[in-house]
């Protein structure tokens, strides 16, 4: 998997594989070419067996500073509505894997609603969450003004939209936006950590149990809670239940092998 804005490892560690966003020049903006290619990695990881769970990471300085400004500065409505950048988002949604954002320095713009778009944040202590939008002219247009507000309520999500003030990791730890700060130097190391513990459990019960929980911020609570039955009872059409209950009446680690 060779592309030009992202570099791809899909056995960075056993089952765990790493995208890593490589515009440093630009400070990763999204531009379309950039989106497109983390599509197209995605959906090769998804249907690759051999991936469990996929570690999205930038470099130390940004994750990513949003979307690319200078692409979009000149284009009208039209222009926007034929381009429709954001169906390449909803299919980076779709991922069926646990994918774990891995976020030092800026995660601005698109680049925080790609790190929200993720199932879960790990974050050095240097990174910077923000939708500073607002500064030019525009708004959330990636799922912020729905997944920041979720995150973490209405007063900070408005505040930080309309004012397009950043925040640091401590205060998104302490409002639910992230799971874990670690230092500048482990970050990464801590995001493949989670992933590995990850990894370990049933494939097929981590893609059920991501896809309810995903259900939970289009559905009411009781099609959701209908979602999730349907889910749990068919994973008792796989080895994994059979495997993971045996080894537990028998004393000994499951060995999931995501059948
Ligand atoms: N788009 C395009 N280029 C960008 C960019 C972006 N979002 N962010 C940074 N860059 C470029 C800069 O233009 C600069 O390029 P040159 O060297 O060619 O001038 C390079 O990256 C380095 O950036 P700075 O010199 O500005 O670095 P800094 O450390 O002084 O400032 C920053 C860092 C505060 C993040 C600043 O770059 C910045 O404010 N960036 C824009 C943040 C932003 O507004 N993001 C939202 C974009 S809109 C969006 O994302 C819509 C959506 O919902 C999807």
């Amino acid at each position: 998997m060779t592309f030009e804005f992202i570099i791809v490892e899909p056995e960075y560690k056993k089952h765990i594989a790493l995208i890593r966003l490589n515009r440093p020049d630009a400070l990763n903006a999204l531009n379309l070419q950039l989106m497109g290619e983390l599509r197209d990695a995605l959906k090769e990881l998804d249907d690759n067996d051999e991936v469990r769970v996929i570690v999205l990471t930038g470099n130390e300085k940004a994750f990513a500073a949003g979307a690319d400004i200078k692409q979009m500065a000149d284009k009208n409505a039209i222009d926007m509505l034929k381009i429709d950048q954001f169906t390449t988002w909803d299919q980076i949604k779709k991922t069926k894997k646990p994918l774990i954002a891995a976020v030092s320095g800026f995660a601005l713009g698109g680049g925080c609603e790609l790190a929200m778009t993720c199932d879960m944040i790990v974050a050095s202590e240097s990174a910077k969450f923000g939708q500073p939008e607002i500064k030019i002219g525009v708004m959330p247009g990636a799922g912020g003004t729905q997944r920041l507000t979720k995150a973490m309520g209405k007063a900070l999500a408005m505040e930080m939209i309309l004012t397009g003030n950043f925040i640091d990791a401590e205060k998104a730890l302490q409002h639910g936006l992230i799971n874990r700060i670690a230092p500048v130097e482990l970050y990464l190391d801590e995001a493949i950590k989670l992933a590995t513990e990850i990894a370990l459990q049933s494939p097929l019960a981590t893609q059920m149990a991501k896809e309810a929980i995903v259900k939970s911020f289009d559905l009411g609570i009781s099609e959701g809670v209908l979602f999730e039955r349907k889910n749990y009872y068919l994973l008792f059409a796989g080895q994994d239940q059979k495997e993971g209950m045996n080894a537990f009446i028998e004393k000994r680690k499951p060995d999931f092998k995501g059948n």
